[in-house]
């Protein structure tokens, strides 16, 4: 993989591996997120990228869980994707902010009913009784709902990161893999080779 034959714009590039992951069969939107507080203890866990664009990567999730609490006092994170199939890696780093209501609003449209009544009575990452108690409270919640509509909860939402560096690596034998990190410098990409 040589630095040249990747396209000039690395989301561009980006498009085309997963693009390629799901030819190859793999859930190419499967990534981890990588968030850290403020004093830099880390902490990772698998999102779904459900947007890419030139702005950015985004995903949806509580913004009351675990990483939205982190991504409200550090807006830094990290993204990996692996496509094992492909002996591809991809790595992503940057800003995170909150998307447009009206975007969340879109995404939340989409999901399934009972993924929506499941996400108003989760307070995703924080401890509760037991499992039927959450069994209980959907019931509950599914009944009071009734046929209304679900709307969208005030804790609940999108982040957009806007990428600063993109790296593609690409599995080679003998251990001497390809790495070429993309690097935002004065609003335009530059590429570079990384040893392995
Ligand atoms: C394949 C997969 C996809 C997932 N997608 C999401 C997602 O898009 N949003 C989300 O909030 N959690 C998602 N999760 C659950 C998270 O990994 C995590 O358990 C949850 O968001 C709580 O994380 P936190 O306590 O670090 O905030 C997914 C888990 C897996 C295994």
């Amino acid at each position: 993989m040589e630095p040249e034959e990747l396209a000039p714009d690395p989301i561009v590039q980006v498009q085309r591996w997963l693009a390629e992951a799901e030819a190859a069969g793999t859930t190419p939107a499967a990534m981890t997120l990588a968030t850290a507080t403020p004093a830099g203890r880390p902490s990772a866990r698998i999102v779904l990228l459900r947007g890419l664009d030139a702005r950015g990567f985004v995903f949806f999730t509580n913004r009351e869980s675990r990483k939205g609490l982190e991504l409200g006092a550090n807006p830094q994170a990290a993204l990996v994707f692996h496509w094992w199939e492909l002996g591809r890696q991809l790595r992503v780093e940057g800003p995170v902010e909150p998307v447009e209501d009206g975007e969340s609003e879109a995404y939340w449209e989409t999901r399934p009913r009972a993924s929506r009544i499941a996400a108003w009575i989760s307070p995703q990452s924080r401890p509760i009784a037991d499992r039927r108690a959450l069994d209980e409270q959907y019931a509950q919640a599914a009944e009071s709902f009734g046929d209304d509509a679900v709307p969208l909860p005030p804790f609940w939402g999108g982040y957009r990161l806007r990428p600063e560096t993109i790296e593609f690596w690409l599995h080679r034998d003998d251990r001497l893999h390809d790495r070429v990190r993309y690097s935002l410098v004065e609003k335009e990409w530059r590429r570079e080779r990384l040893a392995p």
